[in-house]
């Protein structure tokens, strides 16, 4: 019979690689709380309308990246999430999160985004995703990218730069849209097909264009920050002035506009050096009217997310390889009433925090003394009739040069305490 593989472009992680994920999920999530962020869950399965309004109709993501179908049994219409910010959003709508004030929250897990799957880009990929929301000012901000710049130090990872711009208001980006489209129209015949498309759609994500020749032209198109009026730009100056007293370097980069349209003022990226083409990590900035544009009471926000795979590639890269902790004891048995001696035996262990491997499988003392080894443990601990009718149990280091001890089955625990 044929087998079954993964799905293309979703991942499992194996036991050797998830030592590696743990250590990054435990030092992320230490960071987040020394910052006073909240974890939150929201299900991975939401109402496809909820991100064709929060994301934009004209976005990659929402053209052709869901995974959506139809449940013909509640007769709706069901997408499995591209990202949490929508998500967060409706939750916190739904319960009335802001109630009591302003939150500051984080949620994790898997995303899923139907593109050409490549090195470092999956259909099913993982972030750490972090939201303020109910904080309007550029401190909040520059709290995020300071939190970043914290976590590539924890993480030890070097050469992740920023690039930060300010898109504006919304009513500032009309303004500049319309400038914007009658230069690219002037220009049509050096814009390629996805450009003629998006310069109606979409008009800024032609800033962003890969294409040689689209970059020069918008190169030379009216530049946004010359739209922004007094607030935004007040914003980005106490935005910029926050990260220079904290130490953190930036580069402006006027053609920063993100590939979700929830996005004003603030927008950042931080890229890796070391990683290929898809060398974004981290991606955030501000979202004021998102509340609004779901149906809540307006309220500023502001966040970011991270790409886990990227980040881990980082640090395999980097030489970190940490390996699991070895077990404490594995038992192995033989002979009649052995098992259930050393059944119970493993058990007690447990419960007093050791832990235990105990021997499954039968074979002879021999084979199962090979596989004590192979698990690494720093002690068999072996049942035989003679122990068993003493109670009793033969301790073997197998980590350091030290003879096998026997001693009563009360003392094991002592005796691995000392290990
Ligand atoms: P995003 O830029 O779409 O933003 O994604 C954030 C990060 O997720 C990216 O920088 C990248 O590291 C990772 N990522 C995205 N797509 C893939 C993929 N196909 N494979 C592997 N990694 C990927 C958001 O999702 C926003 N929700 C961020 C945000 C939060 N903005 C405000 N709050």
């Amino acid at each position: 019979m044929s087998t079954i593989q993964a799905v293309r472009g979703m991942n499992d992680v194996l036991p050797d690689e998830a030592a590696l994920w743990r250590e990054f999920e435990s030092k992320v999530e230490a960071w987040l709380e020394r910052y006073g962020y909240r974890n939150m869950r929201m299900p991975l399965v939401e109402h496809t309308q909820l991100f064709r309004r929060a994301i934009g109709e004209a976005t990659d993501i929402v053209e052709k990246e869901m995974y959506s179908w139809r449940d013909e049994l509640n007769s709706e219409e069901l997408t499995l999430r591209p990202e949490g910010t929508a998500s967060c959003v409706r939750a916190a709508i739904e319960h009335s999160l802001l109630h009591d004030g302003p939150k500051r929250l984080w949620y994790s897990g898997p995303m899923y985004r139907h593109e050409r799957p490549q090195k470092g880009r999956y259909r099913q990929f993982h972030q750490y995703g972090v939201e303020a929301i109910g904080f309007a000012g550029p401190d909040v901000d520059a709290e995020h990218i300071a939190m970043c710049s914290a976590l590539w130090r924890i993480l030890q990872l070097r050469n992740i730069r920023l690039e930060l711009n300010n898109i504006g208001s919304p009513q500032e980006r009309v303004r500049y849209r319309a400038d914007l489209v009658r230069y690219l129209e002037k220009h049509q015949d050096r814009l390629d097909a996805d450009a003629k498309r998006r310069m109606h759609s979409n008009p800024l994500r032609t800033l962003d264009s890969k294409n040689p020749i689209v970059q020069e032209l918008v190169a030379s198109a009216p530049p946004l920050a010359s739209y922004l009026g007094d607030a935004s730009l007040a914003h980005f100056e106490g935005l910029q002035r926050l990260l220079k007293a904290a130490g953190i370097d930036f580069t402006l980069n006027p053609g920063l506009v993100r590939g979700l349209d929830y996005y004003n003022l603030t927008v950042f990226e931080w890229a890796a050096a070391d990683l290929g083409a898809q060398r974004t990590v981290c991606g955030g900035g501000r979202y004021d009217g998102l509340f609004a544009q779901l149906g809540g009471k307006p309220a500023p926000a502001t966040g970011f997310a991270m790409g886990n795979e990227r980040l881990l590639a980082l640090m395999r890269e980097a030489g970190r390889n940490p390996q699991p902790r070895p077990p404490h004891g594995y038992v192995v048995f033989q002979g009649e009433g052995t098992h259930e001696y050393a059944f119970a035996m493993a058990e007690e262990l447990r419960s007093k925090d050791f832990s235990i491997m105990l021997h499954a499988g039968g074979g002879s003392l021999k084979s199962q003394m090979k596989r004590a080894d192979a698990s690494g443990a720093l002690y068999a601990l072996i049942v035989g009739e003679d122990e068993l009718k003493a109670g009793e149990v033969s301790v073997k280091p197998l980590r350091i040069e030290r003879e096998q001890l026997r001693v009563r089955r009360e003392r094991v625990a002592e005796l691995l305490k000392g290990s």
